[in-house]
């Protein structure tokens, strides 16, 4: 009897700090891998940022050889955002488009000032120059794996094209344009007129959305039109927003 009990007191006792064992040591591999979740997670969000910092900085290089200030392509960027949470589209989207529309200019570091600078209406050699700026930017910006830098170069290359087809360079037209592309260049558009320019004064907003009507179903996608002056008082609210008090470069950082 003393030896069986003493068995079964043998037997149970390894097989519960076997079970202590085995429980601490899971509760430490969970521990661990939270920990190598967390520093993964940090890792990937110091990359996205080191992504959008790369281009926020091509950006404003690119707008310096333009004759504007810099804020009209932080403009461009959160108007995008906006318009595109308007169409539905989801938040990644709709973020990643805030940070890749800045650059849909970008191609214009590749134009020569005489074409770029030149105050009078350009020749039809001139012309050709200048529109090669939507490929210049898609090469600068493409090829990459980063997601940031393959919608920038989307946007780059197509934010000229026409919803009837008579843009540039491809000539694509409706559906065939990326939304991106449609949704930059309605608010590419909306913002430019309502800033002034060294050449004329900014448009009122209400002159604004006349021409984008004016507009709606040729350069531009009607849908996108159509959200754009729904909400036009909100989306022109943001824009002051944004002039009243543009965010720092690390501020966008923060919030890419
Ligand atoms: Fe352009
Ligand atoms: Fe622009």
């Amino acid at each position: 009897m003393i030896a069986s009990t003493a068995c079964a007191a043998g037997k149970g006792a390894p097989e519960n700090s076997y079970d202590e064992f085995a429980i601490a040591q899971m509760e430490r591999i969970v521990l661990d891998l939270k920990a190598m979740y967390r520093e993964r997670n940090d890792a990937l969000r110091e990359v996205t940022r080191a992504h959008h910092d790369a281009l926020l900085r091509l950006s404003r290089a690119a707008e310096y050889r333009d004759d504007d200030t810099g804020v009209h392509i932080v403009r461009i960027g959160f108007l995008s955002e906006a318009l595109a949470l308007m169409l539905g589209e989801g938040k990644t989207f709709a973020r990643l488009l805030r940070n890749a529309a800045p650059m849909h200019d970008v191609g214009k570091i590749g134009i020569p000032d005489h074409v770029l600078k030149k105050p009078g209406a350009l020749t039809p050699d001139e012309r050709a120059v200048m529109n090669r700026h939507p490929e210049i930017g898609a090469e600068i910006l493409g090829r990459s794996r980063i997601p940031l830098f393959q919608l920038a170069a989307e946007v780059a290359l197509c934010h000229h094209e026409r919803w009837d087809g008579t843009g540039y360079p491809r000539g694509l037209a409706g559906d065939a344009i990326p939304l991106s592309a449609r949704i930059v260049a309605v608010a590419d558009f909306c913002d430019a007129l309502t800033m002034d320019r060294c050449y004329r004064d900014a448009f009122t907003p209400a002159q604004a959305l006349d021409m984008l009507s004016a507009q709606r179903g040729k350069a531009f996608d009607p849908r996108v039109v159509d959200r754009f002056i729904a909400k036009a008082d909100e989306l022109f609210a943001l824009r002051a927003r944004i002039d009243a008090a543009p965010p720092s470069h690390d501020e966008l950082l923060m919030a890419a």
